[in-house]
């Protein structure tokens, strides 16, 4: 069973966001483990939902402080991209499951956590570099 184990490598800086991030890890890791239990999917689709609302707040916060730098920041668009791929490509399956009785594999979901993860060590870093050399750490 694989699990994403949130440490220190994978803080961006700013502690806010590393917050969110080590929030929404622990939340993608408890439906993984309650999918490898072969958790009833009523608890699953609440978990999943959990991702999703979670998801969306954590997106719009990493907006907020990008915001005032759009103009700076070279890589603005394509992170912005990346978060509406997160619904799309990393847990379409997921919103999906929501809807009608599809499958979920283990698969999958190690998908959605190497995206998770990717995302974090490429474009969130990326990000926190440039707010921390703007003063932004909180
Ligand atoms: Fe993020
Ligand atoms: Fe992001």
């Amino acid at each position: 069973m694989k699990q994403l184990q949130f440490d220190d490598s994978m803080k961006i800086g700013i502690a806010s966001l590393d917050a969110q991030h080590e929030e929404l890890t622990a939340i993608i890791n408890e439906l993984y483990y309650a999918y490898m239990q072969g958790t009833h999917r009523e608890v699953l689709c609440g978990l999943i939902t959990r991702v999703n609302d979670y998801a969306h707040e954590h997106f719009e916060l990493e907006r907020r402080y990008m915001e005032p730098f759009v103009f700076e920041m070279p890589d603005y668009m394509a992170h912005m991209d990346e978060h509406r791929a997160f619904f799309t490509d990393a847990i379409g399956f997921l919103l999906r499951y929501l809807e009608e009785d599809t499958a979920i594999t283990a698969e999958m979901l190690d998908f959605l956590l190497d995206w998770w993860k990717n995302h974090i060590m490429k474009r969130d870093k990326e990000m926190g570099r440039f707010l921390r050399s703007r003063g932004v750490t909180v």
